[in-house]
């Protein structure tokens, strides 16, 4: 079907699991862990409706938890037409508060890639985070790669290229173990006009990707042939060789680092409970994504939107030391309305624009930010509130009876 005949964010997702390549379609969706046994998958299938209130895995959770949040919705309330989405984050101006979360190889499910992501998010005015594996060092690290096409992801230099003048990339880092080539790259897209760098921090071992690694399996005649063949490697695992995964609070050396050579201002994604978004404040950092990688890393971290809310609960003041923003299981408006009225400054896809790309390119991708833009201003207008810096903690709560 045409990108416009999509309903839902989610029919991108329905339809991807048809059309895209085995590695591809696994790559994508895997998880940590738990989260393809039969069982859980059997789970999923049939009864989890009727135990939303239980906590799955942390891929399933970050929907579910979301799903716990209720709206407090005010009638009466004097309604715009205009604009209701427009806001900034980081600065940065956004017709609407969602951004295209850091990924790799969207070359796995469409042939132009990430330039189709550039392109979208150009179109629709949003800002995109570009993944570190469209750096060389990972490109020339998937040229190892047997299976796998030589360029599964845009170089940075493409990206770039391929964004309008007014538009705004921010560029993710996995910190090199090679620090000196971290900050040539850093240097490199500072030059290129990156609006600010985004660190990621919740990769601190490599993960299993259950799904990932099943599609990888050889089958039984491929064994045979490939008796003393090495084991076979997850995409995941493939392509990021280069990361350190040996950093402490103690090593933020390498943040102060990047603040003298630059004056990017910086985000660490991958933050998970409301101590370190302190700590994350205290040094400096302007801003945070609450997020556990679409539960890709730790099995059963928590859902980002409970991060959130016990930010909210516990330490309102941190909103207003540095910008809080969210990923992880965003998949409708509603959702992103949540996440907004909680304080978080704007709200990350992950999943959404790779399913949306492999099944119909750029055309597909900006058809989801047009559902998600159509969806929170909808949801916006019903709860009674027509500006995002009107949206308030009050207007939202946990699933059930009111308790105060
Ligand atoms: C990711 N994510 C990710 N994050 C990051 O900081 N650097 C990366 O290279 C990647 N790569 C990556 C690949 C794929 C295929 C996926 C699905 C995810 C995590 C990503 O930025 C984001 O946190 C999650 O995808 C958000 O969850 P949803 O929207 O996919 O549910």
């Amino acid at each position: 079907p045409p990108a416009e005949n999509m309903v839902m964010v989610q029919d991108f997702e329905d339809w991807a699991q048809k059309v895209l390549s085995e590695t591809a379609w696994a790559y994508y969706r895997s998880a940590a862990d738990e989260e393809m046994s039969e069982f859980l998958a059997a789970l999923v299938d049939g009864a989890r409706r009727f135990v939303l209130t239980m906590a799955l895995v942390a891929f399933t959770e970050n929907r579910d938890a979301l799903r716990r949040y209720f709206f407090r919705p005010r009638i009466l309330q004097k309604n715009s037409t205009e604009g209701i989405t427009e806001t900034t984050f980081m600065g940065i101006p956004t017709s609407v508060p969602i951004f295209i979360s850091p990924a790799a190889m969207a070359k796995l499910g469409h042939p132009l890639g990430e330039v189709n992501l550039t392109k979208a998010a150009g179109e629709c005015g949003i800002v995109q985070m570009v993944g570190a594996s469209n750096s060389l060092e990972t490109i020339v690290m998937l040229m190892k790669l047997i299976d796998i096409s030589a360029n599964a992801s845009c170089g940075l230099e493409e990206m770039f290229e391929a964004k309008r003048e007014d538009q705004s990339l921010i560029y993710q880092l996995y910190l090199n173990k090679d620090r000196a080539a971290s900050e040539t790259l850093i240097q490199k897209v500072e030059k290129l006009g990156a609006k600010a760098i985004v660190f990621t921090v919740d990769v601190m071992w490599q993960s299993k990707r259950t799904m990932d690694v099943r599609a990888k399996l050889p089958s039984p005649a491929e064994a045979a042939a490939a008796a003393a063949a090495p084991a076979p490697a997850s995409v995941s695992h493939a392509i990021s060789g280069y990361q350190d995964y040996n950093l402490t609070w103690s090593d933020l050396a390498f943040i102060r680092l990047l603040k003298k050579n630059t004056k990017l201002p910086i985000i660490v994604k991958g933050v998970q409970s409301v101590e370190d978004v302190q700590l994350c404040a205290d040094h400096g950092v302007q801003g945070v994504i609450l997020s556990n990688h679409g539960g890709r890393q730790a099995d059963y971290s928590p859902a980002p939107i409970d991060i959130l809310y016990e930010v909210r609960s516990l330490r309102p003041e941190l909103f207003d030391k540095v910008e809080i923003m969210i990923d992880g299981g965003i998949r409708t408006g509603a959702d992103a309305v949540k996440a907004l009225a909680l304080g978080a400054k704007a709200v990350g896809i992950g999943r959404p624009a790779l399913y949306a790309n492999g099944t119909h390119g750029e055309e597909g991708v900006k058809r989801v930010i047009n559902i998600f833009q159509e969806e929170i201003a909808s949801t916006m207008r019903n709860i009674g509130v027509s500006k995002i810096q009107d949206l308030k903690p009050e207007m939202v709560g946990p699933a059930g009876p009111w308790v105060g």
